[in-house]
């Protein structure tokens, strides 16, 4: 095995030591913490184990943020517009730091990995007590302890491959919900995306690791857990033993227990017919499948670094059509990468009516400083982006509502996230293909399985009865 692909036993021990002495510098003060989240599942995931390891340093975590004593803001990098939230919201916690100055802020993510965010973090932003990166983690009670003590503020970015630190405490968001990372980093340098320079290389986690995870989670009442990486199909390259992610799959479908998986996301150029079979090896794993398109044109996808055309792309999709009755398939689309033509554009639209997607995430393409495109001839007008954005929304959803209305009369099986946010006679639901189910109830049956008969569609949701 990889060994140095971990954090070494000796650092986490250096790191448990002084968790011990924050928690003996904050005993009995009553202390509270408070984590913000931008961006994806990914972050999400991490801010879980930010909240596990804050809670064993003696933090109580809070949802008040005007009270907390350390407030951590995980930060997203993926287009400008989270860049922007993300300083918005470190702004807003100078307030806090005036009221009370011995409120720790700590910046974590995506977005101070690049050199001139991370400046102005240093510079703009004084009252940041420390800064990290998402393969730093594990080094919080050392920012911490630093920070109590008022020791120097710390900028910490990770080397080019970050180690993986095993056995973080972890507070999950759901109890019958959960992220499972198996993989971190990316390689494939896709010219529009910041992840390769924000998130490092890929590394994977050790499959005995992961399956000890899920049976744990599993043991405990997870009823639906999603397999994270920026690219899954490639899981367990750097690995010695054989290992990918069929092989994760297939040892997860042999797992007791009631439960579903999925996986989020994959690369079309990875995606093998194996991997399309190991969909089918059992009852636990989703029926469903999220593959990237970025665009339905192959002059696009070349210049985007994608490494498929649009027939090796379509030839996934009717694999796993055919090998899978009702698959649910959804994607993403950038629209206004610099030099798509509306010949381009109507490839793409092309592409969404004949695969006839159960749903689309779009994206305006948002040039990202120190990426290719960034530097990229014939960038594209916001106008023209946003009427693109429109018109592909406007024959997806369309598609979307056809797609739920076929499903009036069936009856499927859900899993029930809880009351609904506007009604509380209400209760949301998802099914395996992750679309939202509205049904009424008088007993609550959050966290587990039931059956609906679907009664009513619309394009986002669907509607029915127990
Ligand atoms: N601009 C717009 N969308 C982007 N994505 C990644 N980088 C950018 C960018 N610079 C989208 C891709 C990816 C999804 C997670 O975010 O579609 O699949
Ligand atoms: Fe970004 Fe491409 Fe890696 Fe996805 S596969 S994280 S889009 S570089």
């Amino acid at each position: 095995m990889m060994l140095d692909n971990f954090v070494s036993a000796e650092e986490l021990a250096r790191q448990a030591g002084l968790s011990s002495k924050v928690c003996e510098l904050i005993r009995n003060k009553n202390l509270t913490a408070f984590v913000i989240t931008l961006g994806c599942q990914q972050n999400e995931a991490d801010s879980e184990r930010i909240r596990g390891v804050l809670r064993s340093l003696g933090y109580t975590i809070t949802q008040d943020e005007t009270i907390a004593d350390i407030i951590i803001v995980n930060t997203c990098a993926i287009r400008e517009h989270a860049e922007k939230r993300a300083l918005s919201i470190i702004g807003r916690y100078k307030h806090n730091k005036t009221r009370n100055p011995d409120t720790i802020i700590g910046v974590c993510g995506c977005m101070p990995a690049q050199e001139h965010r991370l400046n102005q973090l240093k510079h703009s932003y004084h009252y940041v007590d420390f800064v990290f990166g998402t393969g730093s983690l594990h080094r919080l009670p050392e920012f911490v302890y630093n920070a109590l003590t008022k020791g120097k503020r710390m900028f910490v970015m990770d080397e080019e491959r970050p180690k993986i630190a095993e056995g973080l405490p972890v507070i999950r968001e759901s109890a019958h919900k959960a992220w499972v990372s198996i993989m971190y980093g990316c390689n494939n340098f896709c010219t529009y995306c910041i992840v390769p320079y924000v998130r490092g290389r890929e590394r994977s986690r050790l499959p005995e690791d992961i399956i000890n995870e899920i049976k744990a989670l599993v043991d405990s009442g997870c009823k639906d857990i999603t397999l994270l990486g920026q690219n899954v199909n490639s899981y367990g390259k750097e690995l010695e033993g054989g290992y990918n992610i069929s092989y994760l799959l297939r040892e997860i479908a042999s797992l007791e227990g009631e439960f579903w998986v999925h996986l989020m996301t994959s690369h079309p150029k990875d995606a093998s017919d194996e991997l399309v079979h190991a969909l089918g090896a059992g009852e636990n794993i989703a029926n469903c499948f999220h593959l990237p398109l970025q665009s339905g044109s192959d002059a696009i996808l070349k210049k985007m670094n994608r490494h498929y055309d649009i027939e090796r792309y379509m030839s996934i999709i009717n694999k796993l059509k055919q090998t899978h009755k009702d698959i649910v398939l959804t994607t993403d689309i950038i629209v206004g990468f610099p030099g798509e033509t509306d010949d381009d554009f109507e490839k793409t639209l092309d592409i969404i009516k004949q695969v006839e997607y159960d749903s689309v995430y779009t994206f305006l393409f948002s040039p990202r400083r120190g990426t290719p495109a960034y530097e990229m001839e014939n960038q594209i007008p916001e106008h023209i982006k946003k009427a693109r954005f429109e018109r592909l929304n406007e024959v997806q959803n369309e598609i979307s509502r056809a797609k739920n209305e076929a499903m009036i009369g069936k009856t499927v099986k859900v899993l029930v996230d809880g009351k609904s946010k506007n009604n509380d006679q209400i209760y949301t639901s998802r099914t395996e293909g992750n679309k939202i189910v509205h049904f009424e109830a008088d007993e609550d049956y959050t966290g587990k399985f039931i059956n609906i008969k679907i009664t009513r569609a619309d394009t986002f949701a669907l509607y029915g009865e127990i």
